[in-house]
């Protein structure tokens, strides 16, 4: 069923765990109807949020995801490009596989769901929000896949940020460091996971970003753990 004009929708992209599924939460909280994607579907459930499932790597299946939505509005108020995968290996024994598997889901991915999101952008209200990282400023070892496709990430929203200027859209893109969720859960153990940020640490910068007056976005959003960047 559409709702009425005034219901807020947010689109948040990786609600099946970790950090999208954290905001997926506030935001329901805030009022929001959220509409979550990803490939496996969420747990989550809350008469004010639609799941849906769907493969951000594949144009097709993202018009699709759009044709789902227009069911119920014809207005996004927020947009939460959140999905991402994170492997961390050598470059040397980084397969090919590997590396374009990061740029079509972390930067692909996201140019499918930015670009098909234009019929739902609401002029002077939107606010688009990019879950990118500190290694879209800086590459570390042995995240030379995860690094290259989040440099490439933030010159792709750097790009449309101007292109959809006159349209007084708000693009905020928050680069945090490690963050202990899932997303960890098979990489080194040896890595300090006291030198990470909590998910609680990531929601309070998120809390703040998406409740901000509508004449301010934030650009660069750069925050770390006190101990600096995990080495
Ligand atoms: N955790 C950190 O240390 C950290 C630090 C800085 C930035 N980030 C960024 O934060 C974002 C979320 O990470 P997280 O820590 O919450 O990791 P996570 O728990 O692994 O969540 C990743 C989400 O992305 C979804 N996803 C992955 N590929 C997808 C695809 N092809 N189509 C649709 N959905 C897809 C996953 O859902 P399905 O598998 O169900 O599709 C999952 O819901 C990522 O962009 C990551 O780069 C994380």
């Amino acid at each position: 069923m559409r709702s009425s004009d005034d219901t807020q929708f947010a689109l948040i992209t990786g609600t099946s765990s970790g950090l999208g599924y954290e905001m997926a939460q506030l935001l329901l909280v805030e009022g929001y109807t959220v509409i979550g994607v990803s490939r496996r579907g969420t747990t989550l459930d809350h008469p004010n949020f639609i799941d849906i499932l769907c493969d951000i790597r594949d144009e097709a299946a993202v018009e699709e995801m759009y044709e789902l939505i227009a069911g119920h509005t014809d207005a996004l108020h927020v947009i939460v490009l959140n999905a991402g995968i994170f492997e961390m290996s050598p470059l040397v024994e980084t397969s090919t596989k590997e590396f374009t598997d990061h740029l079509s889901t972390n930067v692909v991915g996201a140019f499918h769901v930015l670009k098909h999101a234009s019929d739902f952008l609401v002029e002077e209200n939107t606010h688009i929000i990019t879950v990118s990282s500190i290694a879209a400023k800086k590459g570390l070892s042995n995240i030379s896949a995860y690094s290259a496709s989040k440099f490439a990430l933030n010159g792709m929203i750097e790009s449309v940020r101007e292109e959809w200027e006159h349209l007084g859209v708000r693009f905020s893109t928050l680069m945090p460091g490690a963050i202990l969720t899932k997303l960890w859960d098979d990489e080194n153990e040896e890595l300090p996971r006291d030198q990470m940020l909590s998910v609680s640490d990531f929601m309070h910068v998120f809390q703040m970003v998406v409740t901000s007056p509508s004449q301010m976005q934030f650009p660069e959003m750069t925050f770390l753990h006190k101990k600096g960047m995990l080495k």
